[in-house]
């Protein structure tokens, strides 16, 4: 199982800035990228010309989010089909902001799943709690019902989760290391039971270069999904060269 370090640029750069940001990290992470996985999500609207930028390197480069249907009359969305016809294998599916802002529920991410199943996607999940669970002592029961509804049937043979608590993503506050290490655990666990092998759990929320380092340090944080620190080519070299570092690679 190799380690991941993953950028998701959300709904942010203009175009120039974006094929400039790959191009800086095209040219800073050619050492990195043979000892962990770096992906990045750019907006789809970049993503054909970002994979351009990228080739010749082993940086890959997927979709911030993805439809379930192979084609049809739903506009605005983006088919596994289509992906596939740009090499494009990698999606994030259920980010939180799907969630609460596209309505994304556990079944629609189960679909999503089993696409990218059908068309060897390789699917980030995204899973979290809100901050009132949390306070209330409903985090393992959250993620448990996220799991479990979104493999439900799924059977699925690859599969990254990306833990991500919705009240550290993009606020400035930071799962300490040691409440990411015991979601992680229980994730790891879960879900052992279910696909019946070991998937990497990538933590996210508020991963800057001051944090990385006790993070990384975790066992069983297998990586990171990074949000606003993935913007710029500094932060992101450098909190992938920590990760390289507290993980002896
Ligand atoms: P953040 O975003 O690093 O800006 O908190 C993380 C994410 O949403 O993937």
């Amino acid at each position: 199982m190799k380690y991941i370090v993953a950028g998701n640029w959300k709904m942010h750069l203009t175009h120039s800035e974006v094929l400039n940001l790959a191009l800086e990290l095209k040219e800073s992470l050619i050492e990195q990228s043979r000892k962990i996985d770096i992906f990045v999500f750019p907006p789809t609207i970049f993503l054909k010309d970002v994979q351009d930028v990228l080739f010749g390197s082993l940086i890959k480069t997927g979709v911030q989010n993805m439809y379930f249907q192979d084609e049809g009359a739903y506009t605005g969305e983006t088919s596994p089909l289509m992906l596939k016809s740009i090499n494009c294998s990698l999606a994030l599916i259920g980010h939180s902001e799907r969630r609460e802002y596209f309505k994304e529920d556990d079944e629609m991410l189960r679909y999503k799943l089993l696409a990218c199943k059908k068309w060897d996607i390789l699917p980030i999940l995204c899973i979290g709690e809100r901050l009132e669970e949390r306070e209330s002592g409903k985090t393992e029961d959250i993620l448990a019902s996220q799991i479990t509804k979104a493999l439900d049937k799924t059977e699925m043979e690859r599969l990254v989760i990306a833990y991500e608590p919705v009240w550290a993503i993009g606020t400035g506050k930071t799962a300490t290391p040691r409440q990411a290490q015991e979601a992680h655990a229980f994730i790891k666990k879960l879900v052992k039971h279910i696909m019946e092998k070991d998937v990497p759990v990538l933590y996210g929320g508020s991963v800057k270069v001051e944090n990385a380092k006790e993070l990384a340090r975790e066992k069983d944080i297998d990586g990171f999904l990074i949000g606003g620190a993935s913007l710029h080519k500094e932060s992101f070299v450098k909190i992938v060269n920590e990760f390289i570092r507290m993980k002896n690679l």
